[in-house]
């Protein structure tokens, strides 16, 4: 989504300002824009596509200034035009918006009737109007900022400058994180960590309903009832090179490698390596009595959640409801209270997924957030977090960041088993030795690149594709043709696969590739028959199976891809990893923009 860099400097901001774009550009966008003071007098330069059309503006028309705003728009209201991008100004202020104002037809009206004429479509542009009718009726601009918010309604976060004011930069947080960088005379907001990695090591974040007034060597927050207050200072770890793509072409290319390194950091949390006992951090519920637990996320961390629902059911015998969570809250769905709800989530930051965890919360639900980014409002909102040690995902298709959320999911699994007393020892043991083998095994499914890359030539040519799973390859199935859509603009779609001839099967063609999942489990023997099925219909499978498996049905298909051997448990684990690659190397095939495809956004925050 929209991405928001700021600078109070010392010296030319523009560069520092295009850069910090750059970095937020993971979050998806379609257009992009600068504003600086230039002796006084706002300036901006504007640009729709990528950030390169946007350099060469600035490059064409250099911008000066040591203060500015610039931001990365992802289109709600409005095409993707030069005229909507951001920021959005009057001769007396410049804003910059990320999020959604839900009033602003009704201040529109309102401003249009004062006599402010609008030159957008947007929502954010009456943010500007306003504070100008503000700033003209007499207002300081800090006074003026925090009257406008009070006027604003939905979620969101703004930076705005103000012209004739060099040394001020005014800023706010409702819904839509922002950070605040600590600098040596200069002070930067972002959207996140990341956007400021280069520029300072020292963040704090706003809570939400804060406002900020920043100059070069003072940041002064407001909270929502604007009282000042004290939000703490933190060294981010982040760096440069963590968020760099190293030798790969693709950051998601690097995310997929980066696989066995961080599901084993993750583990290792969890897991103790010596022992191989599995420890959770200290739980707001008792798990030996525990009635339920709900699971809600969206997307591919939603696919994770229904990994969870199989283990945690099969292992612990404790029922799970899993909910898409745009959906959640709007079913009314009945929370006992003290119960558990989990809420699963890279960024901890999509709207919809916080959303039903603060509906969660209100109705009494103990909270546990699975996210990556620690900092995140899911973490913070949460009772407990169980991180995900991923590291900072670029690549808007999420891999690596599911793969680790799926490590958590198990060690919960085992936990809550062991808690329960539903396993017998030597069934306990002999799990917590497949989870340790864990890394291991995706380095070895990682070897079959040249196997993966050759059957992404069959899938390549394709319209529509299906993935067909059973048990816990079902979720990867779905999760398999997500990754497809998403990078290579192919239709696919994921099916249990019992479920295939209860209408699917008409698809079948020899131009729909069938991407089976198959381990060897207790469902293989079923599967081969919708294999058999798939083939009697002219259908083209690709196979991925372990060699037991495709000793057994390989020949039934087109082209296979061979997986370690494994416990079951661990499947799905193993089984994510080509289906990655292969959405990789269709997507690398077809020449589309691996990791910012069209119209997706990393981190979604409006609903
Ligand atoms: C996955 O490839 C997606 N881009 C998307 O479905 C994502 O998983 C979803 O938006 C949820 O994001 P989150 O994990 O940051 O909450």
């Amino acid at each position: 989504m929209c991405g928001i860099v700021g600078i109070v400097g010392k010296g030319a901001a523009t560069p520092l300002l295009v850069d910090g774009l750059k970095r937020l550009e993971y979050r998806g966008y379609d257009s992009a824009g600068v504003a600086t003071l230039v002796k006084g007098k706002i300036e901006r330069r504007r640009a729709s596509g990528r950030i390169a059309a946007l350099e060469e503006r600035v490059n064409a028309e250099p911008l000066g200034g040591r203060t500015g705003i610039a931001h990365t728009r992802w289109a709600t209201h409005g095409a993707p035009v030069e005229n909507n991008a951001h920021p959005h100004a009057t001769d007396k202020v410049a804003i910059v918006h990320n999020g959604i104002i839900e009033n602003f037809a009704e201040l529109k009206a309102e401003l249009a009737a004062k006599g402010r004429v609008f030159a957008s479509e947007t929502d954010s542009e009456v943010i500007a109007h306003l504070l100008t009718v503000l700033i003209d009726e007499g207002m300081a601009p800090e006074a003026a900022f925090g009257a406008a918010l009070k006027r604003l309604h939905g979620a969101f976060a703004v930076a705005a400058i103000v012209a004739g004011h060099e040394d001020l930069l005014l800023a706010a947080r409702r819904g839509s994180p922002l950070a605040i960088g600590y600098g040596d005379g200069e002070m930067f907001v972002g959207s996140d960590a990341l956007a400021l990695a280069p520029l300072t090591r020292k963040i704090s974040y706003l809570d939400d309903g804060d406002w900020v007034v920043v100059t070069g060597s003072t940041v002064t927050i407001h909270d929502h009832n604007d009282i000042q207050v004290t939000r703490a200072i933190k060294e981010t770890a982040l760096s440069g090179a963590l968020i760099g793509k190293g030798n790969f072409q693709h950051f998601m290319q690097k995310e997929i490698f980066e696989q066995p390194a961080v599901i084993g950091d993750t583990l290792r949390v969890y897991v103790n390596p010596a022992t191989r006992a599995v420890a959770l951090p200290d739980l707001p519920v008792d798990l030996k009595t525990l009635n339920r637990i709900q699971l809600v996320a969206c997307g591919t961390s939603y696919y994770a959640g229904l990994v969870g629902h199989y283990w945690i059911e099969r292992l612990a015998r404790l029922p799970v409801d899993v909910d898409i969570a745009s959906e959640f809250r709007y079913r009314d769905p009945i929370l006992e209270k003290g119960g558990l709800s989990m809420f699963v989530s890279q960024s901890g930051e999509t709207i919809d997924t916080l959303s039903a965890l603060r509906h969660a919360k209100a109705q009494g639900q103990k909270i546990a957030a699975i996210v990556n980014v620690p900092e995140s409002s899911m973490a913070r909102e949460a009772d407990v977090v169980l991180p995900t040690h991923a590291g900072p995902e670029i690549g808007v298709a999420s891999t690596k960041a599911f793969t680790t959320q799926l490590s958590v999911l198990a060690s919960f699994a085992f936990a809550a088993a062991k808690a329960r007393g539903t396993m017998s020892a030597a069934a306990l043991n002999e799990l917590a030795g497949a989870i340790y083998e864990i890394p291991e095994k995706v380095s070895a499914v990682l070897a079959m690149d040249e196997a993966i890359r050759a059957a992404a030539e069959i899938v390549a040519p394709a319209r529509d594709v299906l993935y067909l799973g059973r048990g816990t390859s079902y979720p990867i199935a779905m999760e398999g043709a997500l990754k497809l859509k998403e990078i290579s603009y192919i239709h696919a779609e994921g099916y249990p696969a019992g479920e295939m001839k209860h209408g699917p099967i008409a698809l079948i063609a020899s131009d729909v590739p069938v991407i089976v999942l198959a381990p060897s489990d207790e469902w293989f023997e079923k599967t081969a028959s919708n294999i058999q099925e798939t083939k009697a219909r002219g259908g083209q499978v690709i196979l991925i199976a372990d060699a037991k498996g495709i000793a057994k049905a390989g020949s039934l298909a087109t082209a296979t891809i061979e997986i370690p051997e494994s416990h079951p448990f661990v499947t799905p684990i193993l089984y994510s990893i080509p289906v990655q690659l292969l959405a990789y190397y269709v997507a690398i095939r077809k020449g589309t923009d691996v990791d910012k495809p069209r119209n997706l956004a990393k981190s979604v925050t409006v609903e």
